[in-house]
């Protein structure tokens, strides 16, 4: 344990000394990603409160389309909302790029799979998007299949991938525009190992067609689980393959090109209520979960409560957590000290950048200003 602790210490200086070399040696080959998922249903925070001095590129969560013809039916307020989605970010100083994303976990699979088996609905799908992307002002198009379910989802995602590429091409050249973006978030790592059956991305489709991908490296333990605390998003993990350091090692080994992958970063936490307050780290054993939406609180509320409950706030050297403790509730998330640690680790990985679920859960944009500052070259 002690030996492993001080490799881990010893491995944090290393990145961040690396770091520091691979800003210096930086070049201007791709424009890193800074990005956030906004989610349209909070209406306490519109479009026009996100700070884009922070980010690169933000993401409408979500668009489904219909579940019968696989074509978006964007009802007229919906479509209202994307004008002033994309026109409010486009006129921001300094603006940002705007995408909208297809699906996310509430969506469910189902839909998916049953579209990309289907080439007619593949086709009114992909023609759909592009559609609905140039109608309302969108840079690009974000697929959130959660999740393929078996390897035929993965040929059949690679299908959807070739031709929507295609698509996108063709229409660029027929319009004379850029090409819209082309992005999707995927599952933490390139292999689902943890649930049957057994099954892989298609990398070689992701790398040709896509501009980039959004690693979901997060919810590694939450509500699933209640018999004992974890961290949700933890960059190492010496007991499992569980960690941000073995997902993003997943696609590289994958072969998808380091400057398609994007780390992503939780600005919420997950919550548990302690079996007994005096054993209080991470895997300690836990009754249920604590306060939030099944155990979820955004990083602003977890703020909120810590300061509130004077909660005593530590950090996890070893997986690279914070975590917060008052009388039973047990929080774990990240903050600006484990996000140091992380972009530290993706820069000297030399990956694309980050992005943010969600926007809506920073404090102040206290880790959203900390992460642009440190990836800024
Ligand atoms: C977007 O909507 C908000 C709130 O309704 C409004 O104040 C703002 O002027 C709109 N902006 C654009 C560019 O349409
Ligand atoms: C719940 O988490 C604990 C600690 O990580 C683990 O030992 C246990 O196997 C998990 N239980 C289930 C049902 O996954
Ligand atoms: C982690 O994954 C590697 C292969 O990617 C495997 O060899 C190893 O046994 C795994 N470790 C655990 C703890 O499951």
């Amino acid at each position: 344990m002690a030996a492993g602790l001080k490799t881990y210490i010893f491995y944090t200086y290393f990145i961040l000394s690396l770091t520091a070399c691979s800003v210096m040696a930086s070049s201007s080959s791709s424009q890193a990603i800074k990005g956030g998922y906004w989610p349209s249903w909070d209406k306490n925070f519109p479009p026009s409160s996100i700070d884009t001095s922070f980010f690169t590129h933000i993401y409408y969560a979500f668009l489904i389309p219909n579940d019968v013809t696989s074509k978006f039916d964007i009802e007229y307020t919906t479509g209202l909302e994307l004008v002033n989605f994309t026109s409010t970010l486009h006129a921001k100083k300094p603006p940002v790029k705007t995408l909208f994303s297809i699906g996310g976990g509430a969506e469910g699979p189902i839909f998916f799979g049953r579209m990309a088996s289907s080439p007619s609905m593949r086709k009114n799908f992909i023609d759909s998007s592009i559609e609905v992307a140039r109608k309302f002002g969108f840079d690009g198009i974000d697929l959130d299949w959660e999740f393929p379910q078996t390897s035929k989802d993965m040929e059949n995602l690679a299908y959807l991938l070739d031709e929507w590429r295609l698509e996108v091409q063709k229409e660029a050249k027929t319009t004379n525009r850029p090409p819209l973006l082309l992005s999707a978030a995927v599952y933490f790592s390139a292999n689902f190992f943890l649930s049957e059956p057994y099954r892989s991305y298609p990398a070689t489709s992701i790398s040709k067609n896509l501009d980039w991908i959004n690693v979901m490296t997060y919810d590694y333990h939450g509500s699933w689980n209640t018999s004992a605390t974890g961290a949700q998003a933890a960059l190492f993990d010496s007991k499992t393959n569980i960690s941000t350091s073995y997902g993003l090692g997943s696609w590289i080994k994958s072969g998808v090109p380091k400057s398609k992958l994007i780390m992503g970063l939780p600005l919420y936490g997950r919550t548990w209520t302690l079996k007994d307050p005096k054993s209080h780290g991470v895997g300690s054993p836990a009754i249920d979960v604590g306060p939030g939406d099944q155990g979820v609180l955004t990083f602003a509320e977890i703020e909120q409560f810590n300061r509130d409950h004077k909660a005593k706030v530590e950090y996890d050297l070893e997986g690279v957590s914070m975590y917060s403790v008052a009388g039973t509730t047990w929080i774990g998330y990240d903050d600006t000290l484990s996000v140091t640690v992380k972009i530290g680790y993706a820069r000297a990985l030399g990956i694309r950048g980050y992005f943010f679920w969600a926007v809506h859960g920073d404090y102040k944009w206290k880790i959203s200003k900390r992460a642009s500052q440190l990836w800024s070259t």
